[in-house]
């Protein structure tokens, strides 16, 4: 009987084997009662009593070898099958799910488009002018003198000589009157630029610029488009004033304050204890500024306003740093 391939061909069978499930069913048919192995002892029986003998050990050592091979492949599978076991109760599928993040309008921009809104509604279109601004449309202008503080490096962002990142969007007054006759009737929403940074500074911010030219406009126009924005923006009972005040661009200038939102007037550290918080500059188009645009000043009147959109946000959401704004912090935004 020869015996000397039966190692080889069990070896063969059980290295090809990759699961638990093959292995079992070679396990079967190479050591179960009519398996290979047992094939090969039941033909001990046709060898005489030295060849069985012989015979019979060397077959007996394949079989205790193969039991052996084929019980650490049982435990290596089984090692395998509870990892994978370990690895699936890891997931819970009855977890509830994690819910998407929705954005949402920085409060600026809500801000902003309440503003256009509010003045939409009263016949304002809106304009919109360069970040980007010769020197001249930011100041010469508007009737700011060389010597005025803004005009300095520490106060305005120069790109190079001439040309600056624009202080404040009253330029695109300029720029709409160079390019129409009156009426004019506009709104100016953007970005504008300062080199300043602290609680109540940030080097980039948003105004809203306003103005209305036209064949008798008064200071009473004035003083009624601005309370009816006031009224929208902050509530009907809110209380404003004009304050005299100076823009090179306007004469003559008034600031408007409205009553302290946090205090209601009685005084407090937000406006300073005077009852009052300052929300624009405002006033009467000086006629130098419609002389550097070629309207006829005898002919027609106008005014305008600016506001630090930042500051009304502020104001209105009851924020008491401005650097809030930029920070970027979703646990703040998502307040909005
Ligand atoms: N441009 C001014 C500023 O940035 C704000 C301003 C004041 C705008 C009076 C105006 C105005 O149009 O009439 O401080």
């Amino acid at each position: 009987m020869d015996i000397s391939g039966l190692k080889e061909k069990i070896e063969g069978e059980i290295s090809r084997i990759g699961n638990i499930e093959d292995l079992k069913r070679a396990k079967v048919s190479l050591l179960g009662r009519k398996g290979v192995v047992a094939d090969y002892l039941d033909k001990l029986k046709t060898l005489d009593k030295d060849q069985r003998r012989d015979a019979g050990k060397a077959i007996n050592e394949i079989k205790t070898w193969a039991d052996l091979r084929i019980g650490e492949l049982e435990k290596h599978f089984d090692e395998i099958e509870r990892q994978k076991k370990e690895r699936a109760s890891l997931i819970d599928i009855t977890m509830p799910g994690t819910a998407p993040l929705f954005g949402r309008k920085h409060p600026i921009t809500l801000t902003l488009e309440e503003i256009i809104r509010i003045f939409g509604s009263l016949g304002f279109a809106v304009a919109e002018g360069p970040d980007i601004e010769a020197e001249y449309y930011n100041f010469e202008a508007l009737n700011i003198p060389s010597d005025h503080p803004a005009r300095d490096m520490q106060d305005t962002f120069y790109i190079r000589p001439g040309v600056v990142l624009r202080t404040h969007t009253s330029p695109v007054q300029i720029r709409t009157m160079e390019a129409q006759l009156p009426p004019v009737k506009i709104i100016a929403p953007g970005s504008v630029y300062r080199c300043d940074n602290d609680i109540s500074h940030t080097p980039m911010f948003h105004q809203v610029e306003g103005l209305m030219v036209d064949k008798n406009v008064r200071f009473s126009d004035l003083k009624g488009i601005l309370s009816i924005f006031i009224h929208e923006m902050f509530g009907p009972d809110t209380p404003l004033r004009f304050r005299p005040s100076y823009f090179p661009f306007t004469e003559p200038s008034a600031e408007v304050d409205i009553g302290c939102v946090i205090c209601r007037g009685a005084g407090c550290r937000v406006c300073k204890d005077t009852g009052w918080l300052e929300i624009l500059g405002s006033g009467m188009v000086h006629p130098q500024v419609f002389r550097n645009v070629g309207y006829d000043q005898e002919e027609i009147t106008g005014f305008a306003f600016g506001m630090g959109v930042e500051r009304i946000a502020m104001i209105k959401y009851g924020i008491d740093d401005i650097r809030q704004f930029y920070y970027n912090d979703i646990r703040f935004l998502s307040q909005f």
